[in-house]
């Protein structure tokens, strides 16, 4: 069976690749209103992909915002049922110099296919829809019964697919749910991730005078927002990454053994991390490797600070105004609304006397643990492992995939994540890639595991 399908994906790799570039080419950027018909033509495109290989119900489901694609296969009620969940929505291209090409005019490079969304998320979501092409050319019928679900939110935290999920329940249901939108833990360590962290994403805003002043005329007597507003930050945590928002940690329990063990069986890699992110040494509370941090403790990062004069110069003002955008990554157990409530309250308690503080908040969602003893995650490793030839562990990853905790509870079903990109594949960044063998091995894998899941239910 697997020389079977990886034979004919090799015969079909030239048009598998030059499909997947055509999806690449559509800038479906979420967050940006300007790429709006883009983004909506992104999903048209997604259908005609979904009909063309031979899925049923296909639907591009208008939302408040973007658009989602759903698709499913013919049912058979005697066989399993496979839910696959991914994004076809991708970041902002900027900084746009520091492309070495048109982020949407995808090119290959050294084995790699760059272009924005290639790894996260396109890449892999055109990976599925091929593995179902060739599993149906190979083996005449689908092993599984198929659901495909492709939202175009996920980058700004999936605000309509809550909703959604709920409006359809019924036509989600399944027994299991893929999701390939993580990276592998190296590149000769295939990985299943067991746990992503939750988000909170805030945005800061501080207040002084109600016009920019005469630094000169005005300093000293009257407060300064900028500042006002790097104090309030710097309360936010201590100098060991232990935050201070009181409760913050209430819900937040003890790395258990399972997870302990899950650590240790990974290479103690902290020396070379370091270095592969350009810093002299690492950061964070003591007694936790780079890791245990990364997956399963929460932290608070500044994204980015704005306020003041920053052109070229000097112009001496008091500023009016100052503000922050804040994330917030959480383990399992935290709420994201009552630590967005906490987090309201210290900041009030904690501005600076003659300055106001406002709060606005973005995304938010839990995080997300597995069983790692589901079947389907260890199907999933042996899928991995079958397809790229290399021993596939389980890890965990600090990174967000909004619904996937939502996803596992309503439909009450176990989720697999399943990824096939690299952990320097820059999602997000300029010259995003992803190597085009983990493109065609990814479609082998999710092929396999569709296999294994199948049969009798
Ligand atoms: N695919 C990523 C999530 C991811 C990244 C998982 C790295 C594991 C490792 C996803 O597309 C993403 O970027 N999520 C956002 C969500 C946020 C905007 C709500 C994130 O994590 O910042
Ligand atoms: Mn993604
Ligand atoms: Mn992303």
């Amino acid at each position: 069976m697997r020389e079977s399908i990886r034979a004919d994906i090799t015969g079909h790799q030239s048009r598998y690749l030059s499909e997947l570039f055509s999806f690449l080419s559509y800038p479906s950027i979420s967050t940006d209103p300007k790429y709006r018909s883009s983004v909506n033509d992104c999903a048209q495109f997604l259908k005609a992909q979904c009909q063309e290989i031979g899925l049923s119900n296909t639907q591009v489901i208008p939302t408040k915002g973007h658009p989602i694609l759903f698709a499913q296969s013919e049912p058979d009620p005697n066989k399993k049922t496979l839910l696959i969940y991914g994004h076809y929505d991708v970041q902002p291209v900027d900084p746009l110099d520091q492309w070495d090409a048109d982020p949407f005019d995808p090119v290959l490079k050294d084995g790699y296919m760059v272009a924005r969304g290639a790894a996260d998320d396109k890449g892999q979501v055109y990976a599925h829809l091929k593995a179902i092409e060739s599993l149906q050319r190979v083996s005449g019928e689908l092993p599984v019964n198929i659901k495909v679900l492709v939202e175009g939110e996920e980058e700004i935290g999936s605000p309509h697919l809550y909703g959604f999920l709920r409006e359809y329940q019924d036509q989600c249901q399944a027994d299991a749910i893929l999701v390939s939108d993580t990276p592998f833990y190296s590149r000769t360590c295939p990985s299943i991730c067991i746990s992503l962290r939750g988000m909170l994403y805030v945005e800061v805003t501080m207040t002084g005078p109600s016009a920019d002043l005469h630094s000169g005329q005005h300093g000293g007597a009257v407060a300064n927002p900028i500042q006002g507003l790097a104090a309030l930050i710097s309360q936010l945590k201590d100098d060991r990454s232990r935050i201070q928002i009181p409760g913050f940690y209430d819900a937040v329990t003890p790395i258990g053994a399972s997870l302990q063990a899950l650590l240790d069986a990974l290479p103690d890699n902290d020396a070379v991390y370091a270095d592969s992110v350009g810093v002299s040494e690492l950061y964070g509370e003591q007694g936790y490797g780079a890791n245990a941090q990364k997956w399963f403790r929460p932290t608070l990062d500044c994204n980015g600070i704005t306020g003041g004069y920053t052109g070229e110069g000097a112009k001496t003002i008091i500023p009016a105004t100052a503000s922050a955008k804040l994330s917030m990554r959480l383990v399992d157990g935290q709420d994201p609304d009552e630590i967005f409530a906490s987090l309201t309250q210290y900041c009030q308690a904690h501005c600076p006397k003659g300055l106001n503080v406002k709060i606005k908040r973005h995304a938010g969602s839990k995080a997300y643990m597995a069983d790692p003893d589901a079947p389907v995650i260890q199907m999933g490793k042996r899928a991995l492992e079958a397809a790229f030839e290399y021993p596939a562990k389980l890890v965990g990853e600090g990174g967000s995939i909004p619904i996937v905790s939502e996803l596992s509870s309503q439909l009450n079903a176990a989720v697999v994540l399943m990824g096939f990109n690299l952990p320097d594949d820059q999602i997000h960044a300029p010259n995003e890639r992803f190597l085009v063998d983990h493109y065609y091995k990814g479609i082998l894998a999710t092929s396999l595991l569709m296999t294994a899941l199948g049969g009798p239910k």
